[in-house]
């Protein structure tokens, strides 16, 4: 197996990298490594510190959701000038996230599109009710409401545990091998089925092939327990006031155990990559032997 890690000692949110070590961190992330950046700690002031408490997930929804675009905060209870401080803070760190990939990945920065921003001050080890949604098994990441139509999912991790705790995670085998073993498990996407999601809003745009078999292999995975119990996987220990990140469409992760993080998602289109042949899009298509997206 690969090995999972690439690590930089930076502890700078605007690293400023020569021009080899920025190409090698790239390289390294395209290639299913996480950049592991184990003395960038994120700063939260004192007021902000009272955020460290489940309280302030809306008992619905784990994380606490910001969408850095429209400047909203969802999901959360806070409300008044709780809520606009969360928000200030959720603004910050998805700030930054964005100035590290640009420092550490200065090639994608032209392309790079906003996703989302999550807060999770819930204990990971609360185990999902349901098996689709429980992040405790291994998984790519496709979400069913949110179609990509082949561009990478970046996300970038913070731990901000106040006492020390590591996130725990599992990293599971190579992208390849994942859709060698479940794709014969996927059911055909009906004709018509896209369209009809799309117009129910079921999903925010049209779910292309490729998002199907993204979902697919999203759901096999999770659903099957030998696989689960049995297959090859790394554990690692992500310490407090530690960052990473990873294309979590490409490498198979489960995160077991830890509280309170930030996470930020960005969207990358394959032909910003410095090799989109090694997107899953692209892995696919080759597997298919035909356009998906
Ligand atoms: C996930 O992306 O599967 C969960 C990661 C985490 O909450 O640590
Ligand atoms: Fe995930």
């Amino acid at each position: 197996m690969n090995q999972p890690l690439h690590t930089l000692e930076t502890a700078d949110w605007n690293p400023a990298l020569q021009p080899a070590i920025a190409d090698a961190a790239t390289d390294a992330l395209e290639n299913g490594q996480m950049l592991f950046m184990p003395r960038l700690a994120f700063a939260m002031s004192d007021a902000e510190k009272r955020f460290l408490s489940p309280q302030w997930s809306d008992g619905k929804a784990k994380n606490v959701s910001y969408d850095p675009a429209a400047q909203a905060v969802r999901h959360t209870s806070a409300e008044g000038n709780d809520r606009s401080a969360l928000a200030a803070m959720m603004d910050r760190y998805a700030g930054a996230a964005r100035a590290l990939v640009s420092g550490l990945c200065p090639h994608y920065v032209p392309a790079l599109e906003w996703g989302l921003t999550s807060f999770r001050p819930v204990s990971a080890a609360n185990r999902e009710a349901s098996v689709r949604k429980d992040d405790m098994r291994l998984h790519l990441d496709a979400f069913a409401s949110r179609p990509v139509r082949g561009r990478r999912l970046l996300r970038v991790f913070c731990n901000i545990n106040p006492d020390g705790a590591p996130r725990v995670w599992e990293i599971g085998e190579p992208f390849d091998a994942v859709a060698a073993r479940f794709r014969d498990r996927i059911a055909p996407q009906w004709p018509g089925s896209a369209w009809l999601l799309d117009k129910l809003h079921v999903t925010k745009g049209r779910r292309s092939a490729y998002d199907h078999i993204m979902l697919g292999l999203h759901d096999q995975a999770k659903l099957d327990d030998g696989y689960q119990r049995s297959c090859a996987r790394t554990r690692l220990e992500l310490p407090a006031n530690s960052t990473w990140i990873v294309f979590t469409d490409l490498v198979m992760h489960a995160v077991l155990s830890g509280q309170y993080l930030f996470e930020q998602t960005f969207y990358l289109p394959p032909p910003a990559m410095r090799d989109e042949a090694r997107a899953p899009l692209r892995r696919l298509e080759k597997i298919y032997q035909r356009a998906l997206a």
